[in-house]
């Protein structure tokens, strides 16, 4: 069978998502309302900065990948259509389903007009019962019935940025939740097409693999402010040591190596915004779940646990110099949403001090927030003679390059390493990593 998919939304899922089907000699069309955008993809030009996207990307040009901004009749006769839009979070922290209803919508007055009976496929994150108390009864709301004009499958995506093209690759799991199995099997087909052999798929009902999604990101973000809380906890004990811990906690096979890492809390488009939004729907049930209360809590004041050392090491902030290594939530991308570095400075900047900040991929990013408030400086070396303190924040390995040496320009060097990447040995310099108990 020549299968022909389409993907609306052309984030990092969708657009890592069609990227990869299309190098699989699947047919696709790629759907994005960002006229922007899909003149760049058109061009081999990756909208965001993803490590092997662009070359991805150009592979599946060269085959079968049509863009278009718009949803077209040729859209509506896929034989799967992957939603793949953005989830964002409201003031309120619940989930905003804007984008859903918007692109369903659309896609279903297209679809009220032909014959086809396409698989609609959710991989956006959304919470329990928006397949069925959402979307179907929109498009029911088109005269369009299930079964005989669509079929609805819920498919969450695991993928991290930064690593998007790796994890579309190598799935951990593959998510497959609906009512009739005969078409999860259908979606379990197409993907036994691009992943051969592949075993671990789950197939169960849309709310369940809807609320699977939610319980990978909320067991993650645990794991990340439990280990934060005891790095805090090593911190007032002289010599002890959270990556020493990390890795031995890490080798019980029940609680695993990975997310262990203390830092300064996380952030990005995900974490942050699916927590709140499960504690929301949770509340709106009639169950408050405290866990996930103490783990959002915890990882907001974590960035006051810095900014805590860096006053109690300053003792006033008043005009003092500080430098920001990392803009970015994480290495390896552009990304700044709900970066802790951004909160800092804004911290920072009440507390009337001079910011300067370098990340190799972020800059462009953060001068959209901060404008001319602060300095920018594209080589780190060159922001730090004079300064007072150097905070590190995201994990760039170009920050573990930088000698000893360069760091004695400080006015009086004190460095804070939230991610713990230097090896200071020069006593002249006041290196205090977070998580090691000086
Ligand atoms: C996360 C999940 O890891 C993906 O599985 C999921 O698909 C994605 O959200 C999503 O829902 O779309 P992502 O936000 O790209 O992916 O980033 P992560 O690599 O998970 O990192 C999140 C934050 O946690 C970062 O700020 C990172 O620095 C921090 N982190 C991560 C730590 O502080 N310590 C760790 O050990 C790991």
């Amino acid at each position: 069978m020549q299968y022909k998919v389409s993907v609306i939304g052309l984030g990092f899922v969708g657009l890592s998502l069609s990227s990869f089907l299309a190098s699989k000699d699947i047919h696709v069309i790629g759907v994005d309302y960002d006229k922007v955008k899909i003149s760049k993809i058109i061009s081999s030009i990756p909208p965001f900065y993803e490590p092997k996207l662009e070359y991805l990307l150009k592979t599946a040009l060269k085959k079968s990948f049509e863009l278009t901004d718009k949803i077209t009749s040729q859209v509506v006769e896929s034989d799967f259509i992957f939603i793949c839009v953005g989830t964002p979070m409201k003031n309120n922290g619940s989930i905003n389903l804007k984008y859903i209803k918007s692109s369903i919508l659309e896609l279903g007055e297209k679809l009220s007009k032909s014959k086809s009976k396409p698989i609609i496929v959710i991989k956006s994150t959304v919470v329990p019962n928006t397949s069925e108390d959402l979307v179907k009864p929109l498009l029911e709301s088109l005269e369009l019935k299930e079964s005989k004009n669509f079929e609805l499958l819920s498919n969450p995506e695991f993928l991290r940025e930064g690593f998007a093209i790796e994890d579309t690759l190598n799935p951990h799991a593959i998510v497959i939740g609906g009512k009739n199995t005969l078409i999860s099997e259908k979606l379990k087909k197409l993907y036994l097409r691009v992943y051969p052999k592949y075993k671990n798929f789950v197939l169960t009902n849309n709310s369940t693999a809807e609320l699977i999604k939610y319980a990978n990101n909320s067991f993650l973000a645990t794991k990340i402010s439990f280990i934060n809380s005891i790095a805090n906890i090593c911190q007032k004990i002289p010599g002890t040591n959270i990556d020493d811990i990390s890795k031995a906690i890490g080798l019980d096979p029940r609680i695993s190596s990975q997310f262990l890492k203390a830092g300064p809390g996380y952030g990005g488009s995900c974490f942050p915004k699916d927590i709140q939004a499960l504690i929301s729907f949770s509340k709106n049930l009639g169950y408050v779940p405290q866990l996930l209360t103490a783990v959002h809590k915890t990882n907001d004041l974590q960035k006051d646990v810095i900014l805590d050392i860096i006053e109690n090491n300053l003792k006033t902030l008043k005009n003092k110099s500080i430098v920001i290594f990392g803009l970015a939530f994480k290495e390896n991308t552009d990304d700044i949403r709900e970066s802790v570095s951004i909160k800092l400075i804004k911290s920072l900047l009440e507390k009337n001090c001079k910011i300067t900040v370098s990340d190799p991929k972020a800059i462009e990013n953060t001068k959209k927030i901060f404008g001319d408030k602060i300095s920018y400086s594209s080589n780190p070396i060159n922001s730090i003679p004079g300064s007072d303190c150097i905070v590190i924040l995201t994990p760039w390995r170009d920050y573990s390059l930088i000698s000893q040496s360069q760091f004695l320009k400080m006015k009086n060097p004190l460095i804070i390493d939230t991610r713990r990447m230097l090896n200071i040995t020069n006593k002249k310099i006041n290196y205090i990593s977070l998580g090691i108990g000086k």
